[in-house]
């Protein structure tokens, strides 16, 4: 069978995460580049996950124009997702995008609109698609047996970005709505195929119109009321305020039953430790004590079943699902954008397509 031949470009947080999930899947991938401004961290990154017929790149630019790929994997900062998802297509790669797209509506529609050019596809990889229990809620919802959804609520909220870039809005687009809300946002287009009628959204100022992160020029607070086509509210949430472990949720009302999803303190081991545990869940920022140590985190949070779907999806030259194709980053960060312009005026913005 042929092997899918993946450039990775990042070797840092995102990259471990694909990382992870490529190396379960070997008999339909060959990592054979990965491009990282640290070769140290490129070659310990290979090492974790048993990656050996591959090239190491310390310049992105050099990777994509050299190395013998039919997929480049974008595991870097934002602002730079359009350049090198540009210049991957030109180079004529498939492409998979981390979240969000890009940092501004105009730089996510050009690599829209320059993939359908050139006749090749943008994966987004968006997680929450592909966490199994979201996915065990969409069944119960198709069987019908809950009744029409009338109200969901969701967030993705923990205390902070790791990550240097997400401090100004050049390098990253915005605070917690672009970085954590883009999750939720995403999932509920997917779910609503796009059709939002009306949104409201309320945020913190950024810097010292922050709640806690005065260094950060983006928001640490984000709320957002959206109104769907069909009838369904829906309440979004992302914040950096919440201490103890990253919280991704999700209450789904319905007519004849809800559903309530917690993919990241629902695991059925319960510790505790006077030292502190090595590891529990992603962002908490203590392991003593009791905790519920996350049990193949990155499979329950997603990350291991999109990658797998766009490998497959890439070795049919197809398109992925609905809320995992470049358009479904694009309409992402259209819905941001209004949710920042709702925040910003004090407004209510109808959906007029
Ligand atoms: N889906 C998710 O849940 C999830 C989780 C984490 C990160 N992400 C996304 O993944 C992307 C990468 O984030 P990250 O957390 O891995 O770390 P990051 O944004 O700090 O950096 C990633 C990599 O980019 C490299 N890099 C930075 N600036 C560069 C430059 N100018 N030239 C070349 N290389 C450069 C770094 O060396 C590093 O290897 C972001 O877009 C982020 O939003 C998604």
């Amino acid at each position: 069978m042929k092997k899918l031949r993946v450039l990775i470009v990042g070797s840092a947080f995102a990259a471990d995460l694909h990382a992870d999930a490529y190396s379960r899947i070997g008999e339909k991938v060959q990592i054979v580049g990965i491009s990282g401004r640290d070769l140290d961290r490129v070659h310990a990154l290979a090492e974790r996950y048993g990656f050996t017929d591959y090239k190491a790149y310390d310049d992105y630019d050099q990777a994509i124009a050299e190395c013998d790929c039919d997929l480049v994997d974008i595991c870097l900062p934002n602002f730079l997702h359009h350049e090198v998802t540009i210049k991957a297509l030109n180079r004529g790669r498939d492409v998979i995008c981390e979240k969000p797209m890009a940092t501004t509506v105009e730089d996510a529609q050009d690599m829209v609109d320059t993939a359908a050019r050139l006749d090749k596809r943008i994966y987004y990889a968006e997680d929450w698609l592909f966490a199994p229990a979201f996915r065990k809620a969409m069944e119960i919802l198709e069987s019908g047996k809950v009744g029409r959804p009338l109200y969901v609520r969701a967030r993705e909220c923990h205390s902070g970005s790791h990550s240097p870039y997400a401090q100004k809005i050049e390098y990253c687009g915005g605070g917690s709505m672009i970085h954590l809300g883009v999750h939720p946002v995403c999932f509920l287009l997917a779910m609503k195929n796009n059709e939002w009628a009306e949104l409201v959204a309320m945020t913190s100022g950024g810097k010292e119109d922050n709640l806690v992160h005065h260094g950060m020029e983006g928001e640490d607070w984000a709320g957002a009321f959206i109104r769907f086509k069909d009838g369904t509210f829906a309440t979004l949430e992302a914040n950096y305020v919440t201490v103890g472990g990253m919280e991704d949720m999700m209450d789904i009302y319905c007519e004849e039953g809800c559903i309530h999803v917690d993919l990241s303190f629902s695991g059925p081991i319960r510790a505790f430790s006077i030292p502190g545990l090595d590891y529990t869940v992603e962002k908490a920022e203590v392991t003593t004590g009791w905790s519920t140590p996350a049990v193949d985190e990155k499979q329950n949070l997603g990350y291991c079943g999109e990658i797998e779907h766009f490998v497959d999806c890439a070795l049919k030259g197809i398109d992925a699902e609905v809320g995992l194709r470049g358009i479904d980053g694009l309409e992402t960060m259209k819905v941001i954008n209004l949710i920042y312009k709702s925040a910003r005026e004090g407004i209510s913005i109808r959906n007029e397509s």
